[in-house]
């Protein structure tokens, strides 16, 4: 919005914001605030005359701290809501009844507040926006700042210009000035070797560098870790080249990251043992370049959404740790030897860095990919999964309450989720019987927020074939053969999308292999394409029922798999990728 916004840590003293700012916002986070250790800060903020706005924790920290009271809520709220307008308010001017906001909390806010109007309702939520217009001090329990809130944006400008009377006095173009003095200061008289995946943010992050200290003081690494798509490394290495950078370098270190990875299971051990072996290429790279370790510091193309979720902020619960973040990153970056222009941005804002400087739409515009690759659409298991599946009998109330028959079967496998801004490692749900698309995303919806132990839901795309959901019987680790398999597949996947001109449309789409088989030991598919502006929430993507026909026809007749399942989680409640 054009206005410098500066994020500080709970603790900030009141006194330290005096000087600084026209408003304040406090975001959300992963707690109560009945927990013991809840995060706390400094009552006086609220004394220091400049409007407030609490989001989600933040709405709930006001009315706690004011003299209102927040419980836990009879029904848990994940995904899209309806905005029912109730007193007036600046901060809800112009917007229409019914809007949709995004909700992710097991928290509410019980009782207003000293001097506070509910100025807005939802079905679930009784108080789900209040205001003290006297005193500028305002609470949202849903989540503005996400795009998939309608008039999340409107509300923000309310805010900011109708209640902070902020200045429009902060441009990308000053953002990029800015960035390369910074880039300057930091590096000072050393080089940098910049890790690059051929995705937007590290080319970005290289593109930043190479402007800002020449050709000969920064030098990329592809490191091609074995887990590209289907004719990727080549790919991305003639890319490159055709965009006129000449100081990339490439290493194959497909056989480190496949030997480390056999009989690995658990998600997250992966991910650390991905983001150590990306070091270790690199100084093996280093050491053959001839590189003098004291001369050199690393660069990486870390963006904040990646820090957020690996509880990168003081407060955030680690979601999944990004091979960017792993122990041994955090140890250099506090010793000043690491370089990452672009933590403070979001993918959408790296997008338009990146535009300005000159890099082709096609790079600019790709689809994101994570670092760790097909590794972490691959999943793996070691039989422990089977024993604990949840028996929940209240999946039959929620579906039944349709219209069309729906049938149901727990998978027994789990994946990786975020509610409330917690972590969660949950199975998934398989339905089929309807494919009316705004049915199954109320389906979802509804599923996901009463019953615990599902983070995701899925169509079964071939319910014809559906014998039994067994696990494969071998356990199934990272191996050469299943990367292979999963490569053949999604290339499958990402050319129908270019031939059907579906590729700008779809933020993302994972294909993600699952150990899961019809008793013939073939594993299944999970189509995963989503809508995002910037990967923090995302939306199932409703595709072409004839394009999804076709796909899933191409994908069965290759005989290699036994179910095609079509994720229908929006973010939250699951992530984008699965594990
Ligand atoms: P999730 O799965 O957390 O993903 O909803 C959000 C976005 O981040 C990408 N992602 C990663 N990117 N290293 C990366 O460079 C990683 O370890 C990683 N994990 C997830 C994901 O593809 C999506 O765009």
């Amino acid at each position: 919005m054009n206005v410098l916004a500066k994020i500080y840590s709970s603790d900030i003293s009141p006194k330290e914001l005096k000087n600084d700012v026209v408003g304040i916002i406090i975001s959300g986070g992963p707690q109560s605030v009945n927990d013991n250790n809840s995060i706390e800060a400094d009552l006086k903020i609220f004394n220091l005359g400049v409007p407030i706005l609490g989001l989600c924790y933040g709405h709930q920290f006001i009315a706690h701290n004011l003299g209102g009271a927040v419980k836990p809520s009879k029904s848990r709220e994940y995904g899209k809501s309806e905005l029912k307008l109730q007193n007036k308010s600046l901060l809800l001017k112009n917007i229409k009844d019914n809007s949709t906001v995004w909700m992710s909390h097991g928290d509410s806010v019980e009782n207003l507040p000293n001097n506070f109007d509910c100025i807005a309702s939802t079905e679930d939520c009784g108080i789900t926006a209040m205001s003290n217009e006297d005193k500028k001090i305002y609470g949202l329990q849903f989540h503005p700042e996400v795009n998939h809130s309608e008039e999340g944006m409107k509300i923000l400008k309310n805010f900011i210009f109708k209640i902070c009377k902020a200045e429009k006095n902060w441009r990308v173009e000053d953002i990029i000035n800015d960035l390369l003095q910074k880039i300057k200061k930091q590096v000072n008289n050393k080089k940098v070797f910049i890790l690059v995946s051929g995705g937007v943010d590290s080319s970005v992050a290289f593109a930043l560098l190479t402007k800002a200290l020449g050709e000969n003081r920064v030098k990329g690494l592809y490191i091609n870790n074995g887990f590209m798509r289907k004719n990727e490394s080549e790919e991305i290495t003639t890319n490159f080249d055709k965009a006129g950078f000449h100081n990339l370098e490439t290493i194959d270190a497909s056989k480190l990251f496949f030997n480390r990875l056999e009989n690995i299971f658990d998600p997250e051990e992966k991910r650390k043992i991905i983001g150590q072996s990306f070091l270790d290429a690199k100084d093996m790279a280093a050491k053959n370049l001839k590189l003098e370790s004291g001369n050199w510091i690393l660069g990486q193309g870390t963006i904040y959404p990646d820090i957020i979720e690996t509880g990168g902020s003081k407060n955030a619960d680690t979601i999944k740790t990004h091979h960017n973040r792993i122990d041994s990153i955090q140890k250099l970056i506090k010793k000043g030897l690491i370089i990452e222009p672009l933590v403070d941005f979001y993918k959408d804002e790296v997008r338009q860095i990146g535009s300005l400087l000159g890099l082709s739409n096609g790079l600019v515009n790709r689809h994101p990919f994570p670092g760790p690759g097909l590794a972490i659409r691959c999943l793996c298991h070691n039989n422990s999964n089977q024993n604990n599946i949840p028996k929940n009998e209240k999946i039959a109330d929620v579906l039944n309450n349709n219209s069309n028959k729906i049938n149901h079967e727990i998978i027994p496998i789990k994946s990786v989720g975020v509610q409330g801004d917690n972590r969660t490692y949950a199975h998934p749900l398989a339905i089929w019987g309807t494919k009316n698309w705004n049915e199954l995303d109320t389906l979802s919806s509804k599923i996901t927020n009463n019953i615990k132990d599902i983070n995701r839901v899925l169509l079964l795309l071939n319910p014809k074939e559906k014998k039994s959901f067994s696990l494969s019987s071998e356990n199934l680790s990272l191996s050469k053969k299943k990367i292979k398999l999963l490569q053949e597949i999604d290339d499958i996947v990402m050319k129908s999308i270019k031939e059907n001109k579906l590729y700008k449309e779809i933020w993302q789409f994972p294909v993600v292999l699952v150990p899961i088989t019809n008793n013939n030991n073939k594993e299944s598919i999970v189509l995963r394409p989503i809508v995002s502006r910037d990967a923090m929430t995302a939306d199932f993507y409703k595709m072409d029922n004839k394009i999804l026909d076709l796909i899933t026809k191409k994908i069965l007749d290759t005989k290699k798999i036994s179910y095609v399942f079509y994720d229908i989680t929006h973010k939250p409640p699951g992530t984008i990728e699965w594990e």
